[in-house]
C-alpha cells in the first residue's frame, strides 16, 4: 500500500486503535454484472439517492428479480405497523428461488454446491442434483405428515444435507429452525421447545481438528425433553456408531429411498414465515426471529448482486456456519438465489493445514471469500507467509461480517489476501435485519475499520437516546428509520418481545442495540451493542444467557459476566460469581463451573476465567451492574461508564 492512498484520522475504531483512513482509488474494481439486467452499480451515491428518493419503488424492482406465483398487490402495508408487512397479495417460496427456477435454464447443470471436510471427501452437486435430493426429502416428510406452518429443528454440521433439509422445508413451507451445531443438549432443548418442532434433522456426528464431534446423542438427551418432537432424521455423515431407536429415528437414505424425485412447490403468501432463527436477547430465553418467503429473500438477493456484484460464474465461499443467519443468506439462500455456486467446508480452516483456507481458495478458485474478523486475527497471528505463498487469482472480492473489524485486521486482509487490489467490504447487519445492510459496493471508496454508509433502500441514522440526531464524530445509538423487505416480522410466539425490544428503545425506529458514530464523511463506525450481550468469535451470547447457566450449578448463588478483550476472539467470558455457603472457591470449583456452563449452553461460551466475590456492584433495583466490574477489570474509570461497550 503506498503512502499516497493513506490518511490518517483521528478516530478511534473498533479495538481502540487509531483509525488508518484508506480511501481506495475508484478503479480498484470494475462491476461487471450478468445476471440482472439493471445490478451494475457503477455509482454508488447515484444509486443510493435514488433509492432513497422512492424506497418502495426500489423495492418493488428488486423483488422483480424473484419468481412469484402470483404477483403483489401493494408493496408494503403498514397499517399495523411496526409489523410491517410487504407484498401484500403476492404469492412464492424461498425454496422455489433457490432451486426450482433454475430447472430447465441453462443452470440446471451448473454446480450449486461443492463441499469438502477435514479428511478431504469432497462432493459436488448441480442444481439439478440438488432439486431431486430436496424433492425426496420433501416427499419423505410429507409421508411423515409434514404440513405448512409446522416447524422443523435442523442440528447439522455445515453438509449439504443440511441445505437440502432447510430447502425442502422450505418447499413444503414448514419453517426450519437451524440450531447452531456447537450448542448443547440444553440449549437444543430449549429451542425445540420453543418452537413446539415436530421432527429434528441431525446427523451420526461431525469432525472438528481429526476429532470425531458425536451429534446424535446431544439430539438424543435434548429430545427426552421435547414432547412435541415426533421423528428424528439422522444423515450418515462420518459413520460413527450412533444409539439409534427404531421408534423415533429414521435414517435420512431410509427416508428418501424409493422416494420421488419430484414434488410440489407450496404457493406461499409473502407474509407466511419461512424460518425461525434463535437469537440472543437481554433475558436468558433466545428470542425466534422470524423471517417470511416474500420480502427475505428480496433482500438477500438485491445485495448478492449488488454488493457482491454477482457473476454467472461466481464461486461464493462464506466460511461461516449455516446455524447462523450469515450461513442463511451467504451459504444457502443468497448464492443459490444467485444461481452461483457455494462452499460448504465441514471443519475449521486452519486444519487439516495451518494454511488450509488458502489452499481451498485456490483449489476451488474462489472469487468472493466472506469471513469474519475473528478468522481474520487468527490467520494474521499465525504469520504473512502463510498467505503470502498463496497467489489466490480468482480471487475478487473480500468480505468481513460478525462484528467491528479493526483496521489493523481489515488491513492485513486487504494486503496479505486482498494483495492491494480487492476490495474489502465490511458488512453491518445482524439476524434481524436478514440481509447486509451497511456496506460498500465494489465501487465504494473504503476506508479501513468502516462499513461505510447504508445499502441503497435502507435508511439508517446514528440517533441519542431522545432520537436526534448526533453530530458528526459523537457516539450514539444505530438504528434503522424506515422498513425494508428482510426485516423480522416478529419474536416467534411472542410479539409483545418484537415490540419490547426493537421499537419502544427510541421512538419510531428500528434498535439495532448497537452504538458508534458517523464521520463527517457520513461513513458509519460500528463500534459494537449497548445492550448485555457478549460477541465471542462474532457469535452473539447474552450475559443474561450465561449467567442463568451459573446459577443453575448447585454452588452458585450469584452471577455476573462480562466479556473481556480477546486478541483473537474479540471478546471471551469473565465471570463474576458469589457461591453459596459451604463451599470453596478453589481452583476444581473453576474448573467444575467452566465446564458446566460449556455443557449447558456449548462450545460457543469460551470462558477466559470465573472469580469467586463476596458481592456485585448492583443497582437500587437489584439490577447487576456489569459496566462497573467490566471497567474495574479493564482499569477504566468507574464514572466514565460512556467508555464501556
Ligand atoms: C451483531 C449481530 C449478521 C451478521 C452475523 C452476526 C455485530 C455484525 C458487524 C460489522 C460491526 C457487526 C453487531 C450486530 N456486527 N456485523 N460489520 N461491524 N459489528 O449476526 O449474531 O445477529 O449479530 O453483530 O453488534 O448487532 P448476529
Amino acid at each position: 500500500m503506498t503512502k499516497k492512498t493513506l490518511k490518517k484520522a483521528k478516530k478511534v475504531g473498533a479495538g481502540g486503535e487509531l483509525t488508518d483512513v484508506l480511501l481506495a482509488s475508484k478503479k480498484i474494481y470494475k462491476p461487471a454484472v450478468k445476471i440482472t439486467k439493471e445490478a451494475v452499480v457503477k455509482d454508488w451515491e447515484k444509486a443510493r439517492s435514488e433509492a432513497d428518493k422512492d424506497p418502495l419503488k426500489y423495492w418493488e424492482e428488486a423483488a422483480k428479480d424473484l419468481v412469484w406465483f402470483k404477483p403483489w398487490t401493494q408493496v408494503l402495508d403498514k397499517s399495523q405497523k411496526p409489523f410491517y408487512k410487504w407484498f401484500i397479495g403476492g404469492q412464492t417460496n424461498l425454496a422455489y428461488n433457490a432451486i426450482d427456477r433454475w430447472l430447465n435454464t441453462p443452470c440446471e447443470d451448473k454446480i450449486a454446491i461443492m463441499s469438502e471436510d477435514e479428511t478431504g471427501r469432497a462432493r459436488k452437486f448441480t442444481y439439478k442434483e440438488v432439486a431431486r435430493e430436496v424433492n425426496k426429502i420433501v416427499n419423505g416428510l410429507k409421508g411423515l405428515g409434514v404440513k405448512k406452518g409446522d416447524r422443523i429443528a435442523i442440528y447439522m454440521p455445515n453438509i449439504p444435507e443440511i441445505a437440502f433439509a432447510m430447502l425442502a422445508c422450505a418447499k413444503i413451507g414448514a419453517m426450519h429452525s437451524v440450531v447452531y451445531a456447537g450448542y448443547s443438549a440444553t440449549a437444543l432443548q430449549d429451542r425445540i421447545n420453543d418452537a413446539s418442532a415436530k421432527i429434528v434433522f441431525t446427523a451420526d456426528g461431525s469432525w472438528r481438528r481429526g476429532k470425531a464431534i458425536n451429534l446424535k446423542t446431544v439430539v438424543d438427551e435434548a429430545v427426552k425433553n421435547c414432547p412435541s418432537v415426533e421423528k428424528v432424521i439422522v444423515a450418515k455423515n462420518n459413520n460413527q456408531e450412533v444409539p439409534f431407536n427404531p421408534a423415533k429415528d429414521i435414517w435420512l437414505a431410509d427416508l428418501v429411498k424409493d422416494q420421488s424425485t419430484e414434488s410440489q412447490c407450496a404457493a406461499m403468501d409473502a407474509e407466511d414465515p419461512a424460518f425461525v432463527l434463535y437469537t440472543s436477547g437481554t433475558t436468558s430465553k433466545p428470542k425466534g426471529v422470524v423471517h417470511v418467503h416474500g420480502g427475505y429473500p428480496v433482500g438477500v438477493l438485491r445485495t448478492m448482486k449488488w454488493i457482491w456484484d454477482i457473476k454467472d460464474n461466481d464461486i461464493f465461499w462464506c466460511t461461516a456456519d449455516p446455524g447462523w443467519i450469515t450461513g442463511h443468506s451467504y451459504i444457502i439462500y443468497g448464492p443459490l438465489m444467485a444461481g452461483v455456486t457455494t462452499i460448504m467446508y465441514e471443519g475449521t480452516p486452519d486444519f487439516p493445514e495451518q494454511d488450509h483456507i488458502w489452499s481451498m481458495v485456490e483449489k476451488y478458485k474462489v472469487t468472493i471469500l466472506y469471513t469474519a474478523p475473528t478468522l481474520i486475527r487468527a490467520m494474521m497471528s499465525l504469520g504473512d507467509d502463510l498467505p503470502d505463498k498463496h497467489e489466490m487469482p480468482s480471487l475478487r472480492l473480500l468480505g468481513s461480517v460478525g462484528e467491528p473489524i479493526n483496521p489493523k485486521a481489515w488491513k492485513w486482509y486487504y494486503e496479505h489476501i486482498g494483495k492491494s487490489k480487492r476490495p474489502v467490504l465490511d458488512t453491518w447487519w445482524q439476524t434481524e435485519t436478514g440481509c447486509n445492510m451497511i456496506s460498500p459496493l465494489p465501487v465504494t471508496p473504503l476506508k479501513a475499520g468502516s462499513a461505510t454508509k447504508p445499502f441503497p433502500g435502507i435508511q439508517a441514522d446514528i440517533l441519542d437516546m431522545k432520537g436526534k440526531k448526533v453530530p458528526a464524530g459523537s457516539g450514539g445509538y444505530l438504528v434503522i428509520k424506515s422498513p425494508w423487505p428482510s426485516m423480522i416480522r416478529t419474536v416467534f410466539n411472542a410479539p409483545e418481545r418484537y415490540l419490547k425490544t426493537y421499537w419502544h428503545e427510541i421512538k419510531g425506529v428500528f434498535f439495532t442495540g448497537d452504538i458508534g458514530f458517523k464521520d463527517k464523511d457520513g461513513y458509519f463506525f460500528i463500534q459494537g451493542r449497548t445492550d448485555d450481550m457478549l460477541k465471542i468469535a462474532g457469535h452473539r451470547l447474552g450475559t443474561a444467557e450465561v449467567e442463568s447457566a451459573f446459577v443453575s450449578h448447585p454452588a452458585v448463588a450469584e452471577c455476573g459476566v462480562i466479556g473481556v478483550p480477546d486478541e483473537i476472539k474479540g471478546e471471551v467470558i469473565k465471570a463474576f460469581c458469589i457461591l453459596k455457603k459451604g463451599f470453596v472457591g478453589d481452583d476444581k470449583l473453576k474448573d467444575e463451573l467452566k465446564l458446566h456452563v460449556r455443557h449447558t449452553i456449548g462450545p460457543v461460551a469460551v470462558m477466559k476465567d470465573v472469580a469467586f466475590v463476596d458481592s456485585l456492584p448492583k443497582t437500587r433495583s437489584g439490577k447487576i451492574m456489569r459496566r462497573i466490574l467490566k471497567a474495574k477489570e479493564l482499569g477504566l474509570p468507574l464514572g466514565d461508564t460512556s467508555a464501556l461497550i
